[in-house]
């Protein structure tokens, strides 16, 4: 089955209008990502969704104002947690080093990391896209060696995020590949074996989603490709028909 992973980010304003907006999203193949204040009036209405949160700190507990750790979360009934969202990587200029350590802290704590990359419009237009999407790939999944194929990995090119301006199926595919192949060599294959039988247990397993301007009018030009195993679902997943939509789509390419 694929994933639709709602992002709602800093929305709603208020614990009603999150509770409604997720009595309405519950769909099996959904994974709800709230604020954290909305987490557990979430967890308590959704039945056939999954819950996801937005962050985790590395520690487990002690002197950290404002942190959230896994093992908190995971007591709130969170299964997933998006790591190194873009918007925490250029706003709050949260590092791969600490990228690497979330990803260490959710796996220990049994919660599913979905490591986000991407590179900028200018990063692109310099011809950089493989360099720094390898290397988000290769120090944020540095600290977890040989569980690499646990995290699902979301390509989501910032120029395409909240833009309405969507990447194209054909370059994303293109990454998907790119993106396989830097995983596989961690995991001990090597580029030629990409396609054959001997690695494509191991292709299989791993899950690469796309987010950007994701709407139901483009989700099927993504979901229908098999190697696209989901969405990361930002401004539309606001909007319950549209997510209905979207999961509907993702339906028919399961
Ligand atoms: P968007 O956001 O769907 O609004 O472009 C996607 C994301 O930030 O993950």
């Amino acid at each position: 089955m694929k994933i639709i992973v709602a992002n709602w980010k800093l929305n709603p304003a208020t614990e009603k209008e999150a509770i409604k907006l997720a009595k309405e999203s519950d769909l099996e193949g959904l994974v709800i990502c709230p604020p954290f204040p909305f987490l557990e009036a979430v967890a308590k209405v959704i039945k056939k969704a999954k819950l996801g949160a937005q962050d985790l700190f590395w520690e487990e507990k002690g002197a950290y104002t404002g942190e959230v750790s896994g093992s908190q979360l995971k007591d709130l009934c969170v299964e997933y947690v998006i790591i190194g969202h873009s918007e925490r990587r250029l706003k709050l200029e949260e590092t791969d080093e600490m990228v690497a350590k979330k990803i260490k802290a959710a796996l220990k704590d049994g919660l599913k990391p979905i490591l986000c990359v991407g590179e900028t419009a200018e990063e692109r237009a310099q011809g950089k896209t493989r360099e720094i999407v390898g290397k988000e790939l290769r120090l944020g999944l540095s600290l977890i060696p040989g569980r690499e194929k646990e995290v699902i990995v979301a390509y989501e090119p910032i120029w395409a995020i909240g833009t309405g301006a969507p990447d194209t199926p054909e370059n994303m595919l293109e990454m998907v590949e790119f993106i396989y192949r830097q995983l596989m060599s961690y995991a001990g294959a090597t580029v030629g074996e990409f396609k054959n039988s001997k690695t494509q247990k191991l292709t299989n397993s791993l899950k690469i989603i796309y987010g950007g301007s994701v709407t139901s009018k483009n989700a099927e030009d993504f979901l229908k490709h098999k190697e696209i195993r989901g969405a990361l679902v930002g401004g539309a997943s606001l909007n319950s028909k549209e997510i209905k939509n979207i999961i509907s789509v993702s339906k028919k390419y399961a």
